[in-house]
């Protein structure tokens, strides 16, 4: 099995992905490493459909509000290098801090309005101004022509969809789907951060979307009906606070009546210093049954 060569320059980035994209496709799947399985379906993903795969690992700090966990985030490099090893990923992009933004950040940013301050943008300011920002810079960096991303991050999916159309990025965004721990939890890489007790806490928002899913095959379409019941689960763990209980529209991020042309479910919640976002997207619905 080939080592993935670690990169550390922009120049050196750029040369190495110019020269792959002569011989096939290039695939990115951008990170901030303490990589897990979620992280890992990406890449799997990426290996399966693209000749070339780079995994970027860089801790953003332009995405972390100033009260937020920038600091405390985890960092796994030595053990996230190794995992890669087993994955056949051609390049592992680490850039340091300096070499992102060597004034300090970057005046130029990339704001999806609207969008971008719908759920999690609602909630952590200029959060997707600098998940965007980064994003574009990894875009133009690493010239992908397909980059994957989680469903996990549902919020961040449709703010980085409306920048690609808009900007006119010439590549693909894939979706993969959420990866869960047994019990339901989506994996993060913050569930480090659970004690056990708030380990078992922090299964109410699974508990609260797995409910309303339910109802949406028994036949409920009126979101109103699928947001109180998912808010009467989140109320009933008293360590959780909710910051929001969504039925959304997956690309607008707004909120909607009837889950009958497909819906994004949303819930933010804190259980202990820890924040935890899970979602559950419902397609289409033809002939009342569920996609
Ligand atoms: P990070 O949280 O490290 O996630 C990297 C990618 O892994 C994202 O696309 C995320 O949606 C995906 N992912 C995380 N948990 C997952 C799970 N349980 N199942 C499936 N996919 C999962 O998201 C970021 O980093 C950053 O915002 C980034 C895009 C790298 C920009 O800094």
């Amino acid at each position: 099995m080939n080592k993935p060569e670690l990169i550390t320059s922009i120049a050196a980035m750029r040369e190495a992905s110019r020269r792959a994209k002569q011989s096939g496709t290039v695939a990115l799947v951008p990170t901030m490493g303490a990589l897990h399985e979620g992280h890992f379906s990406l890449v799997r993903a990426a290996r399966a459909a693209c000749d070339v795969v780079i995994v970027s690992i860089f801790v953003n700090p332009m995405q972390f509000g100033p009260n937020e966990d920038f600091e405390r985030y985890p960092r796994a490099l030595e053990a996230d290098l190794k995992m890669l090893e087993e994955e056949q990923v051609n390049f592992v992009f680490v850039p340091e801090r300096g070499e992102m933004y060597p004034s300090g950040e970057t005046g130029t940013l990339v704001e999806v309005q609207h969008i971008g301050s719908r759920l999690d943008g609602a909630f952590r300011l200029g959060h997707f101004r600098g998940v965007a920002t980064v994003v574009a810079k990894l875009f133009h960096i690493t010239l992908p022509d397909v980059a994957f991303f989680g469903q996990k991050d549902a919020a961040q999916v449709a703010v980085l969809r409306a920048m690609v159309r808009d900007l006119n990025f010439p590549l693909k965004l894939i979706v993969c789907p959420t990866v869960r721990e047994p019990d339901g939890l989506a994996m993060s890489s913050r569930n480090r951060y659970l004690t056990v007790i708030e380990r078992a806490q922090s299964l109410v928002l699974y508990r609260a979307l797995s409910k309303a899913h339910t109802e949406v095959h028994g036949g409920v379409r009126d979101a109103d009906k699928l947001r109180d019941t998912m808010t009467r689960v989140m109320k009933g763990e008293p360590a959780a606070e909710t910051e929001y209980v969504e039925v959304v529209d997956p690309d607008t991020l707004l909120p909607i009546e009837d889950v009958s042309e497909g819906a994004l479910l949303a819930i933010a919640a804190r259980v202990g210093g820890t924040r935890l976002i899970d979602n559950v997207l419902l397609p289409p619905m033809r002939n009342g049954l569920c996609g």
